[in-house]
């Protein structure tokens, strides 16, 4: 373990991450993915995982979201061990992995099918206001070869925002989409999560996109992947992605990352 812990989080952990490591065997030998991450994520907090190319970015949000299981250490979402999926851990994708089958409102009532205790007409209603929440009422009878990119990563937005997770787990969601619907919906993100007051981990390696959206922005080495450092943004918000202090702050984080690896873990306060 880790002898310096990070931050302690202000309020009770929403997510636990407690030294979890990671390998993968393959053709004769081995990669260490992820190496003792140790990280604490309060209630309604929006954390940014930032990092390069195949620093464990996705494996750690697979094994938050109990697709991957870890080597060593543990996930606890709300003091339970995660052992499994669970829609009380939704997940979003670079690709909207949305049913071509079903239109709109289906593939968001998709993520209701199971939810116990909900009547079909009350199914109907979240699925109808996730998709108002999105800007996307108007579209619900679309199928999804109707849909821009912007809008099916709405749709995938709506459909994980559904049954209500305690965590919503994104990776690189906005990466295949051009700058200006990117820029939209960083807009329309930062309003959810204020609405609904989400805990949000949030995967990406774009440093201002990291810097616009999080209140935390934590930085992985590659080769094993590692918590090298944290960054606290307190920028206000909504934050304009092309704003002069974003790209201050961005600067800074992109001189760290480009100081190589290694396994600091320290806390470090930016505005
Ligand atoms: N199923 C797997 N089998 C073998 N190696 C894997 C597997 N999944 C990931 N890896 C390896 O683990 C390391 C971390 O991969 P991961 O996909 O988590 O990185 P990443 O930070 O998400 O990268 P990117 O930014 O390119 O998406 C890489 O070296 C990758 O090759
Ligand atoms: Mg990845």
């Amino acid at each position: 373990m880790n002898p310096t812990r990070p931050i302690s989080a202000p309020t009770p952990s929403k997510l636990s991450l407690r030294g979890v490591g990671k390998s993968f065997r393959g053709r004769g030998r081995e990669i260490r993915a992820l190496e003792d991450v140790t990280l604490e994520v309060s209630e309604g907090e929006f954390v940014c995982l930032l990092g390069p190319s195949g620093c464990g970015k996705s494996t750690l949000l697979n094994i938050v979201a109990g697709l991957e299981k870890a080597d060593e250490g543990q996930v606890l979402c709300d003091g339970e061990p995660v052992l499994n999926p669970g829609r009380d851990r939704m997940m979003m994708f670079q690709e909207s992995a949305l049913f071509p089958w079903l239109d709109v409102l289906e593939n968001v009532l998709f993520s209701l099918r199971l939810k116990p205790g909900m009547k079909a007409a009350e199914r109907r209603e979240v699925a109808e206001f996730h998709l108002r929440l999105v800007g996307l009422e108007k579209f619900s009878r679309a199928f999804v070869h109707e849909l821009s990119g912007g809008m099916k990563q709405r749709v995938a937005l709506a459909r994980a925002l559904a049954p209500n997770p305690r965590v919503l787990l994104m990776d690189e969601p906005f990466a295949a989409l051009d700058a200006l619907t990117r820029e939209q919906l960083y807009g329309d993100l930062q309003r959810i999560w204020r609405d609904r007051r989400k805990t949000i981990l949030f995967v990406t390696h774009n440093v201002r996109e990291a810097v616009c959206l999080g209140d935390r922005v934590v930085l992985l080495s590659p080769h094993p992947g590692r918590i090298k450092r944290e960054f606290h943004i307190g920028l206000p918000r909504p934050r304009e992605i092309n704003s002069v202090e974003l790209a201050l702050q961005a600067t800074e984080i992109m001189g760290e990352l480009k100081a190589g690896p290694g396994a600091r873990t320290e806390e470090r306060r930016v505005a």
